[in-house]
């Protein structure tokens, strides 16, 4: 590994160990994290239940991994790998951070659901062997890590033949993020700062990270504005300006710039 990623590696890890996702949804200051409280009072806002069609995603692909290994990568606080278990399927949930692996064990164990196992890997050098999973599941990952592409081959190498990589969710361009991201770097996910790598990739890209893979699905996801969790004149020009107007855009060209694509594939 080059020393340029190795040192990014290291940044993305220093960012997201104390910021595992979940955290900024905390609005109430007595709720301890690694509590039973504090999975439920967060729970509104984690992926699976905040974006209704990762749930479908999700029930989709438990009803075919039953009794199977899926691998998760990146599962900060393990809300995912959560629903895959208890819909029957076996799971290994990893995340590059302690704070994430600690954080989903403490949720498991409040849950009382079974993991294979729940551990730390990096995305970019999985410590498995080859051909070792039914599916790979990566839910707003790979585009943070620094190198996509190597990562995507890595979820093939570790993936039986036939098995499925199921990667929510690759930031596109052009889009109307892309377009926010270029202009003023506004983050409006994160209150304080953003991850230190957000790669965006044309759709064309994104698809020819997957060779030795057959494409099932290729999904555009947010085409309409997110609401903005900051203050200040950017702020204040995206939620008054910008997201009224854009928001009139008929879905049929609000689509093309929408910034996630969600891509469904088999190893070949
Ligand atoms: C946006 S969060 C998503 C967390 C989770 N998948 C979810 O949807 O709630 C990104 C996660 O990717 C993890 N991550 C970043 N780079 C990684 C890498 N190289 N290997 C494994 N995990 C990584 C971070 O630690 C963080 O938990």
């Amino acid at each position: 590994m080059d020393k340029k990623l190795a040192t990014t590696i290291g940044e993305v890890h220093d960012y997201w160990n104390t910021h595992t996702l979940g955290l900024q949804y905390v609005t109430d200051k007595d709720v301890k994290p690694g509590t039973p409280e504090f999975f439920a009072h967060i729970r509104p806002w984690m992926n699976p239940y905040k974006f209704p069609w990762i749930m479908v995603r999700i029930e989709r692909e438990a009803k075919l991994l039953k009794g199977k290994h899926l691998l998760e990568i990146g599962c900060g606080m393990g809300y995912d790998s959560l629903e895959f278990l208890k819909r029957g399927v076996r799971v290994t949930a990893t995340d590059l951070t302690p704070n994430a692996v600690t954080l989903t064990q403490r949720h498991f164990e409040v849950e009382r659901v079974q993991a294979e196992a729940i551990r730390i890997a990096n995305a970019l050098d999985l410590p498995f062997p080859d051909s070792t999973f039914d599916a790979v599941w990566a839910n707003g990952v790979l585009h943070a890590t620094g190198d996509t592409s190597r990562a995507i081959r890595e979820a093939g190498r570790v993936l039986k033949p036939g098995g499925r990589a199921i990667i929510s969710h690759f930031y596109r361009k052009p889009s109307w993020m892309y377009l926010l991201h270029y202009l003023g770097r506004e983050n409006i996910e994160y209150e304080e700062e953003d991850p230190p790598v957000n790669e965006f990739y044309t759709e064309e890209q994104i698809l020819g990270f997957f060779q030795g893979f057959e494409i099932v699905e290729a999904v555009r996801e947010h085409h309409r504005l997110l609401p903005v969790r900051r203050s200040g004149l950017k702020a204040n020009l995206y939620t008054y300006a910008l997201k009224p107007i854009y928001n009139l855009l008929p879905d049929s060209i609000a689509k093309k710039l929408a910034y996630k694509l969600s891509v469904t594939a088999i190893k070949i």
